[in-house]
């Protein structure tokens, strides 16, 4: 790994043993550069157990061991918690992620809890699953839910039967017909009417027709990661197009402002969580490409994903460790006005995921354990 990545990817988890002794809950995003911490986990808190486990397979401290269980333990208060699609990023990087590293009676039940969950979301009419048993958010799905699918598949690999599996795949194959544009961009959210008829539109980007940049970074990390379970291969193309898209709107500084249509507009905020995800799920499908034996378009992606983390480790690390995270510069909801030039815990695990990849590039047994 080059000198400057290395330099992150200690410092990062440096940053990941202080606030491990100084937070006293899940930490979720910054105001001000403080963490804003909880005792449930919000949707964020699989990250920070994530980091816990990058930071125990580089060291080895049995205490960091310790604790990403004892935090994962904590997540029991959501094993019955089903208003949220947000299970795959709650019990991914805890608890699957736990379970390859360290297996143990601790992280299957909530697992199985978590692809539950999903399935009682599952809304078979459209074939989506509702983003949030919420007032207001009836006939909701979003792009994002691509990330959360692969919790029902490992569920189901674990119980030895295919009904989760068979949910993941059709809601996997509903979310490509309609959030995605033939352009290759994606629309955030997909909505339905009371005759489940489908249309596009958005949460957190700027306009219905607009393409969010997590949105999209979502996507593409999403349906790569599905390829990996499921050998769709329509899933690796659909990945592929997805990360072209992204890589072509980005700044010219290489990180993406926070919704497509401010390309390189200077009076708008970039979003460095996006970057992260997008490099990360870069450097998978260029490991998916490997594997197939296509070095050439891997050999690009590895460029391009390098590319986004080396203008992130410029212009968003940060090396204090008493403020902020490990990356600044996310947007975490621009149209409501919150999280602007902070940090969040998907900024900072994707981004120390994607070094992690680096680092272990072409290792089938480290990359094996990531969700
Ligand atoms: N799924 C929520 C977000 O990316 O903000």
């Amino acid at each position: 790994m080059e000198e400057n990545f290395t330099m992150a990817y200690k410092k990062g988890l440096q940053k990941v043993e202080y606030m491990w002794k100084h937070l006293e809950g899940f930490p979720h995003i910054t105001r001000n550069g403080e963490w804003l911490v909880n005792q449930n986990g919000h949707w964020t808190g699989g990250f920070w157990i994530g980091l816990l486990w990058l930071d125990y397979l580089e060291y080895g401290d049995t205490g960091v061991r310790e604790a990403a269980r004892e935090w994962t333990r904590k997540l029991r208060c959501r094993m019955a918690d089903n208003t949220t699609h947000d299970q795959g990023f709650i019990f991914g990087p805890s608890s699957v992620m736990g379970n390859r590293i360290f297996p143990s009676a601790d992280f299957v039940p909530l697992i199985h809890a978590g692809a539950r969950n999903m399935m009682d979301l599952y809304v078979k009419e459209v074939g989506l699953i509702q983003a949030w048993k919420e007032e207001g958010y009836q006939g909701i799905s979003i792009v994002d839910t691509i990330m959360n699918l692969p919790i029902l598949w490992i569920s189901d690999e674990l119980k030895g039967e295919t009904e989760q599996k068979e949910v993941c795949q059709r809601v996997a194959r509903r979310i490509l017909e309609c959030a995605l544009r033939p352009d290759g961009s994606s629309y955030h959210v997909v909505k339905w009417d009371e005759d489940f008829r489908v249309y596009g539109d958005t949460h957190q980007g700027y306009s219905a027709e607009s393409c969010w940049t997590r949105g999209q970074a979502w996507a593409l990390y999403g349906f790569a990661n599905l390829y990996r379970y499921t050998a769709q291969e329509e899933y690796l193309d659909t990945a592929q197009k997805l990360a072209k898209y992204f890589y072509e709107h980005l700044n010219k500084n290489r990180l993406p402002a926070w919704d497509v249509t401010f390309q390189d507009c200077e009076e708008m905020p970039v979003d460095a969580s996006a970057a992260s995800i997008a490099a990360s799920g870069m450097l998978l499908i260029a490991d998916l490409l490997e594997q197939k034996g296509e070095s050439g378009k891997a050999e690009s992606l590895i460029e391009q994903g390098k590319k986004i983390l080396a203008a992130e480790t410029k212009l968003c690390l940060y090396k204090e460790m008493e403020r902020y995270g490990i990356i600044r510069q996310v947007t975490v909801d621009y149209p409501r006005g919150s999280g602007i030039g902070e940090s969040a815990m998907y900024g900072d695990y994707y981004f120390m995921e994607a070094l992690f990849r680096l680092k272990y590039a072409g290792n089938r047994d480290m990359l094996r354990l990531l969700y």
